[in-house]
Parts: structure tokens; C-alpha cells; sequence
């Protein structure tokens, strides 16, 4: 059993998925970013969800609670959630690494920022598909460093990077890419062939990608992790993975970084033991439990946001057909074109629904928006029922 781990859950009998029955009262006095930031407005926007986390969790967080579980994050610690990650990744994603590749942090932002530190020198270049989960261009832009943008395609409702667009951006001077899978905001999952052509095109351009697999437990179909895809993919590439979204434990602070290069782990070395002990010692007991709770409870979930989504598709095409602008295999989200139904995302304060707006996303996503599927059907479809008033403010 790995260290940390907490041996009174493992007989328990535990219950599968539940939605929770909060109240809306009950959500906000979690005084979370989601619930307390738009105080009027129903909230579908930052990458929270409102379900309660699995049992396994909670049992292990209230254990490490009342030992007081509180100092600095150790190496057994350290050790067991390795452990644990590199047990799940190769269950679940189908991908083998060492435990000795898989370094503690306290989120995925910071894997991202050891990644722009390690990667880049004077004058290269961040290349971000667009849209794109907003902060990769705010953290870039903050730290003065330049950011090419590239449009992804919407193939059919599934939003790809091409490889003359990536072609074009190695071009401009960009040097590391950052590769989301599942995508944020899109839901895409890429596939093997497109990730062996992307990586064809990074090798070529001497390129570096960060692959962020944040969402990777939220899918309906098995995300290929870019860096297992081949060796030159392993070796340009550093990759992070965390439960926080799936398990929803984003504000406890622990991610995984996995360096698939010898000389990116000798960097870690060097650079690697203050970011570790930003991680919280709660958050790697929760990661642990996570990534070892019962199977069903993350089926349960996944089927509850799949259904959750039929719901969200109805009820969206009946507002305006051509709302839906992806057709998503992963994430908890929908991503919407406002202006098929005349609106600009500012109009979503006036029918009482808080979204994450498209233009933070990148330049001509200013008309989108990002729903966040992650809540109760009964709160979703109250949702819905606002967002169909959009087509009335203007007609
Ligand atoms: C794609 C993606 N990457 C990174 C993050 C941030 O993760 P963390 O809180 O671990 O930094 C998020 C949060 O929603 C995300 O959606």
C-alpha cells in the first residue's frame, strides 16, 4: 500500500456517483470561486463542478484531517501518489511511465510556468491553439514572453490544429506548444494518427509541447496521453495530469507532472523542490484516494455529465441549431456560438447566467462562450431555461 494511503476506507462498502442534493444556498456558503463571484447569476462558468467528491476522498481527507495531516508535503508522500498516478494512467489511459517521472506540484499552472522556464530561451515563442483555457495566454503575456496563436479548425464540430497551421506557427518563432486533451474549451479528443502528425511537425521545428491532461478522466472515449503516442513525442514533451477536475478538489492544490526526458529530469533537479513543496499534503491525500477509488464512481460520473449533455443538446439546438459549436468527447463542457442567436456574451447578465466568455480565449472567440455541464440536472436545466431567453432580448 503506498505511503499516505489510508487503510480504513479500502473495506468500506462504497456508494457510486451521486449528484448531491445541495441547495443553492448550501453551494454558495462553500464560498468556492464558482458559486461567489457572480452572487445574481446561476453559475456555469469556471471548471468546478457542484457534486460531492467520491467517498474514498472525503474518508481519506477526513482522516488525514484529524491526524493533522498539516506539515510539509514528505517523500512517501510523494512516493505513493507517484505511485498511484502511474497505476491509474496505465489502467485508464493506457499509458506506462515510471514512478520516478512523476513529480509532485501544487497545480497544473505550475507545470505549465516549470515548462515556459525550462523550455524557453530569449525571444521564443508559447504557441496556443485558440480558443484556448484562457490563462496559458494571460501567464504567458504576464512574463513578457511572445504568444502565436492558432486557430484551431472546426471540422464538423470537432476543433483540430492542423499541421500547416502548426507549420506556420513553428514559422512565426514559436517553440513550445501547449496541447490540451481533452480540449478546454472544445471537449476534442485527439486521435493517435493526429497526435504522430503533430509530433512529426514539432520534431521537425526542434519544437517542445505541454501536454495538459487535466481533463483526461472526463471523457467518453480513451484520451491517447501525446506523450505516450511515440519516443520523439515522449522526448519533446513534458505532460500534466491531476484529479482536481474529475474529483473536484481544485482549491486543495496537488498536480502531477510526468518528464518523459532524461535531461528534463536532471532540470527538475535543480529547479524542482520549491515548486513540489507548493503542493498541500491534503491535496496529495486526495489525489491518492482519487486515482484509487472504485472504478464505478468515475463511470458514475462520466455517465451522469454525458446525460447531463443530452439534456444541454436538446434543449441548446431547440434554442438556435447552430448554438452547439463543437460536438465535445471530453471535458464537462459545451462550447457556444452567442452569435447565432444575435447575442453578446455581455447579454448573459441580463437572463441571470454566468458563462466563461470567449474573448478571453483568443482573438475572434469573441462571440463565444463555454457552458459548464458540471452540476445537477435539475440546476443545468434551470440554466438552459435562462439561456433560452437570450433569442428574446433581441428579436
Ligand atoms: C485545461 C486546463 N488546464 C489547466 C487548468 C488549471 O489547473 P490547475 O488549477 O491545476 O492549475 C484548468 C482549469 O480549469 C484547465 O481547464
Amino acid at each position: 500500500m503506498p505511503a499516505g494511503s489510508n487503510p480504513s476506507t479500502k473495506d468500506q462498502d462504497i456508494s457510486r456517483f451521486s449528484p448531491g442534493e445541495f441547495s443553492f444556498d448550501e453551494l454558495s456558503s462553500r464560498a468556492s470561486l464558482k458559486w461567489s463571484t457572480y452572487p445574481e447569476r446561476l453559475p456555469a462558468w469556471v471548471a468546478e463542478t457542484d457534486f460531492p467528491t467520491a467517498p474514498e476522498v472525503q474518508e481519506a481527507l477526513a482522516h488525514a484531517v484529524r491526524r493533522e495531516q498539516f506539515g510539509y508535503v514528505s517523500d512517501s508522500l510523494r512516493d505513493g501518489v507517484a505511485w498511484a498516478t502511474v497505476r491509474w494512467v496505465a489502467e485508464n489511459l493506457g499509458w506506462d511511465v515510471r514512478s520516478e517521472q512523476v513529480k509532485t506540484i501544487p497545480d497544473v499552472l505550475a507545470a505549465f510556468e516549470f515548462a515556459l522556464d525550462f523550455y524557453l530561451d530569449g525571444g521564443s515563442k508559447v504557441i496556443v491553439p485558440t480558443p484556448t483555457y484562457y490563462p496559458f495566454l494571460v501567464i504567458a503575456k504576464r512574463r513578457g514572453i511572445g504568444v502565436v496563436e492558432v486557430p484551431l479548425e472546426n471540422q464538423d464540430g470537432r476543433w483540430v490544429l492542423t499541421p500547416p497551421e502548426l507549420q506556420r506557427a513553428f514559422n512565426e518563432g514559436g517553440k513550445l506548444l501547449v496541447l490540451c486533451d481533452p480540449h478546454n474549451p472544445t471537449g476534442t479528443i485527439l486521435t493517435v494518427e493526429e497526435q504522430l502528425d503533430i509530433a512529426s511537425v514539432v520534431d521537425a521545428n526542434h519544437g517542445r509541447v505541454f501536454s495538459d491532461l487535466i481533463h483526461a478522466p472526463i471523457a467518453e472515449q480513451t484520451p491517447h496521453p501525446y506523450a505516450g503516442t511515440s519516443l520523439v513525442a515522449a522526448r519533446h514533451t513534458i505532460s500534466a495530469i491531476a484529479t482536481s477536475k474529475a474529483w473536484n478538489t481544485a482549491g486543495l492544490k496537488a498536480a502531477q507532472m510526468v518528464l518523459t526526458n532524461d535531461s528534463d529530469l536532471k532540470g527538475w533537479g535543480r529547479l524542482g523542490g520549491r515548486i513540489s513543496n507548493m503542493a498541500s499534503p491534503l491535496g496529495v491525500v486526495a489525489a491518492m484516494a482519487a486515482y484509487e477509488s472504485d472504478p464505478e464512481w468515475l463511470r458514475g460520473f462520466n455517465a451522469y455529465i454525458s446525460a447531463n449533455r443530452v439534456t444541454a443538446q436538446r434543449s441548446l439546438e431547440a434554442i438556435h441549431p447552430g448554438l452547439r459549436a463543437a460536438t465535445p468527447k471530453g471535458t464537462y463542457f459545451e462550447w457556444l456560438d452567442l452569435s447565432q442567436v444575435s447575442a453578446d456574451p455581455s447579454e448573459l447578465a441580463h437572463v441571470g447566467v454566468a458563462l466563461s466568455h470567449g474573448s478571453d480565449m483568443g482573438a475572434g472567440f469573441e462571440n463565444y462562450a463555454r457552458l459548464n455541464l458540471g452540476a445537477h440536472r435539475d440546476t443545468l436545466t434551470a440554466i438552459l431555461d435562462r439561456l433560452a431567453r437570450l433569442s428574446g432580448l433581441t428579436s
